[in-house]
């Protein structure tokens, strides 16, 4: 089998992180190598990024977008463990958000189509084989960060905003299904059940 390039999308608190590990054990204990990784990345532009968010500091959605855009250049590109670096020496990649969230967080607060564009007509950025979007109601999300979590950032802050940011998701990944691989899971069902359908969703 091939290795290949997994996105999982879903809100702050929706079970990313969670069923990533799982995921990743699962694939390790067929044989395969994977590289799991996130956005925004650890390199020098994901780090700005992470304090403009926990510091919440107001900024233009251009700006962000851009921010996020070129963090994601990196994240493909830097040769030391970048995603292309990767896919090439063989691992499976994982990674928790890509540009399906700056569609979500910043496109539909800018100008859509040409937040679409810099990062779908892009050179250097790759695209996923099947992008996974955990689909959970947002009371429950903001309820797991609450509890879970000491601060909370930018986008979490809200449940208002939360909401209208699922909303954006599920549009923007519709408006994508005849482009793009990309499978939405009901995420309100117990841990072990969610991963079943996200392990079925990598098979296919
Ligand atoms: P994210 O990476 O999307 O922010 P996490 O995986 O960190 O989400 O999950 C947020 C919190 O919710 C964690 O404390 C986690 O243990 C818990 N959690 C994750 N999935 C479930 C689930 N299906 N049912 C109940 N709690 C869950
Ligand atoms: P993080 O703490 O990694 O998220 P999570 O709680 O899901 O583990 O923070 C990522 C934040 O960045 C999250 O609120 C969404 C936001 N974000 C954007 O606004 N645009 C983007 O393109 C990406 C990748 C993330």
């Amino acid at each position: 089998m091939k290795n290949r390039f997994i996105v999982v999308e879903g809100l702050d608190g929706s079970g990313k992180s969670t069923q990533i590990k799982m995921l990743k054990e699962y694939l390790e204990s067929k044989g395969e190598k994977v590289f799991m990784t996130a956005e925004p990345s650890e390199g020098r532009i994901g780090k700005t990024l992470r304090e403009m968010l926990s510091e919440d500091i107001p900024t233009d959605m251009y700006f962000q977008a851009g921010m996020f855009l070129a963090d994601r250049i990196d994240h493909c590109t830097n040769p030391e463990n970048g995603i292309k670096k990767m896919l090439e020496e063989g691992y499976t990649v994982i990674s928790d958000r890509y540009y399906y969230s700056t569609f979500a967080y910043q496109g539909t607060k800018s100008d859509m189509d040409y937040i679409m564009k810099i990062n779908l007509d892009c050179p250097a950025i790759l695209r996923p084989d099947v992008c996974i979007f955990l689909d959970l109601n947002p009371e429950i999300c903001k309820g797991r960060i609450d509890t879970n979590r000491g601060k909370t950032e930018m986008y979490e802050k809200n449940i208002e905003v939360m909401k209208s940011i699922r909303k954006n998701f599920l549009d923007v990944l519709n408006s994508l299904n005849d482009r793009e691989n990309i499978k939405i899971i009901n995420a309100e069902g117990s841990i072990e059940d969610i991963q079943k359908a996200i392990r079925e969703a990598v098979e296919e």
